[in-house]
């Protein structure tokens, strides 16, 4: 039976993995608006989204998955080391690609709708990686967590995802990015299916 830590931290991550969606489904949804020849909110719109997705998975979401869940879920396991390389490289990936969406963003600035093409494709791979992404770990490895974990672990992974253990210092990231994501959801509308409950 999950014990109440083991659904804080499941929670929690199952929650990062719901923001992030949305805004990546708010960066598809601007692209998809521009290909229409619609009218798409400024790129500073875009810009936001670029930055909350570099920052909240690169300073907030990873290091606790790659620290703490996936450290522990080794210790416990060998099943998944292919699994958990693979995520831990993907990890490196996302963060290579969101670089190349700021190159790729900043060419659009300049030179218009001739990188526009570029641009596009690049947010719908980026979209289809990082989907893909935490597919995988809501379906392989956090239910090998629950089954695998013991309670002192999960008492680790919950102080680390609620943020006791956050391995960032200092200022408010968190709260500044909580209020970065409520900004980006009210410009842009996601589906209605993924709105917040705000
Ligand atoms: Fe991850
Ligand atoms: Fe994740």
């Amino acid at each position: 039976m999950e014990s109440p830590r083991q659904r804080n931290a499941l929670r929690t991550i199952m929650d990062e993995h719901e923001q992030l969606s949305m805004v990546i489904h708010g960066m598809l949804h601007f692209v998809r608006l521009i290909d229409k020849g619609e009218k798409a909110p400024g790129l500073m719109v875009f810009r936001a989204m670029l930055y909350y997705i570099r920052e909240y998975p690169e300073h907030v979401h990873h290091p606790k998955e790659d620290q703490y869940l996936f450290k522990l879920l080794r210790e416990r396991t060998n099943e998944l080391d292919d699994t958990l390389v693979e995520l831990e490289y993907q990890h490196t990936l996302g963060e290579s690609l969101v670089r190349e969406l700021e190159h790729v963003l900043a060419r659009y600035e300049l030179e218009g709708s001739p990188v526009f093409p570029m641009f596009r494709d690049l947010v719908e791979k980026y979209a289809t990686f990082y989907f893909s992404h935490m597919r995988l770990e809501e379906e392989v490895v956090l239910p090998a967590a629950k089954r695998l974990l013991t309670p002192e672990n999960w008492a680790v992974v919950d102080a680390a995802f609620v943020g006791n253990l956050d391995p960032f210092s200092g200022a408010n990231l968190k709260d500044d990015l909580e209020q970065l994501f409520l900004l980006i959801v009210n410009i842009i509308p996601a589906p209605a299916s993924l709105r917040p409950a705000i």
